[in-house]
């Protein structure tokens, strides 16, 4: 079913995930939420797709939750339609990789989006805030735990009480950003890191993302201890033996992602 707000296209395996709402630098409204829901959702099924990179134009990645949409709400609103959990999450619920390719700005929700993916290619252009605060709330969508998790205690606290917008360098310095790349190379950095990754074995690098996120969720041990039963799992798939059996026969590995 056709998006209006999003653009979804493929290149191999691949689902490239655009933002597309321009008018309003990709103010992430109700609709654009479902519709990115949806598409996502549609991404997940499909057994060709393995890597997802979601973008938006080079101006804005995603200027932050639609304001002219929150303005008029009160807590009954927010709270019995658990504003925003419902169709936001979806890019941090994703099985498959999913990498935030953000050029120009990534404010508020649009942050706490691109926090949600796996990881963030910035482009140079790239600017990273939350600037809730300055408009009479804070974070709702994960920006102080995600960003006080990959950032730490001071930046977080620095950026979310001062609402300062940081550049790409910044990001990347302070761990929210992967890598900086030039602007107008972003798509190509973005697509050639997700084809890499959907070109291993899918349960391979579904399991190894599943036990990063665990880094976030439990102590070490118990960490280690979901790391190592992945790990062994793994030698159940048909992945490893090809993986390594290619590797003696110094050819390329060719995956039925089974
Ligand atoms: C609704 C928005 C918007 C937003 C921009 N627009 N951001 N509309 N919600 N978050 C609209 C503007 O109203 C304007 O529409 C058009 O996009 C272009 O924006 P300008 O402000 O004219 O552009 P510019 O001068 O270049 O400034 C860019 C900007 C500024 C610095 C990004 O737009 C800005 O400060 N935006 C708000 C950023 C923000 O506070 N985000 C956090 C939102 S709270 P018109 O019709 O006037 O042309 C949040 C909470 C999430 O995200 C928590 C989860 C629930």
């Amino acid at each position: 079913e056709d998006s209006t707000f999003i653009q979804a296209e493929r290149q191999g395996p691949v689902a490239i995930v655009r933002l597309d709402r321009p008018k309003a630098l990709n103010a992430l409204c109700d609709q654009l939420t479902r519709e990115l829901s949806a598409v996502l959702d549609a991404v997940e099924a499909d057994d060709s797709a393995g890597a997802v990179v979601l973008t938006g134009s080079e101006k804005a990645f995603a200027a932050g939750a639609d304001i002219k949409e929150m303005q008029p709400k009160g807590f009954s609103d927010v709270f019995l339609e658990d504003f925003i959990t419902s169709s936001w999450e979806r890019a941090a619920t994703l099985r498959k990789p999913i990498i935030a390719a953000v050029s120009g700005y990534a404010l508020g929700g649009g942050a706490e989006l691109a926090m949600m993916c796996d990881f963030i290619i910035a482009a140079e252009s790239a600017k990273f805030g939350q600037p809730e605060i300055s408009i009479g709330v804070l974070p709702g969508a994960g920006g102080t735990q995600r960003l006080a998790r990959s950032a730490g205690k001071a930046k977080a606290m620095d950026m979310v009480l001062t609402g300062r917008t940081i550049d790409a360098w910044e990001a990347e310095r302070i761990g929210l950003a992967a890598r900086v790349v030039p602007t107008d190379s972003l798509m190509q950095a973005a697509t050639e890191a997700a084809t890499k990754i959907a070109g291993f074995s899918r349960p391979a690098v579904l399991m190894a993302k599943e036990s990063v996120n665990r880094a976030f969720e439990t102590p070490l041990a118990e960490g280690l201890r979901f790391e190592r039963r992945m790990f062994h799992a793994a030698f159940a798939t048909e992945g490893q033996s090809e993986g390594m059996a290619a590797f003696l026969d110094k050819r390329d590995a060719e995956y039925t992602h089974r």
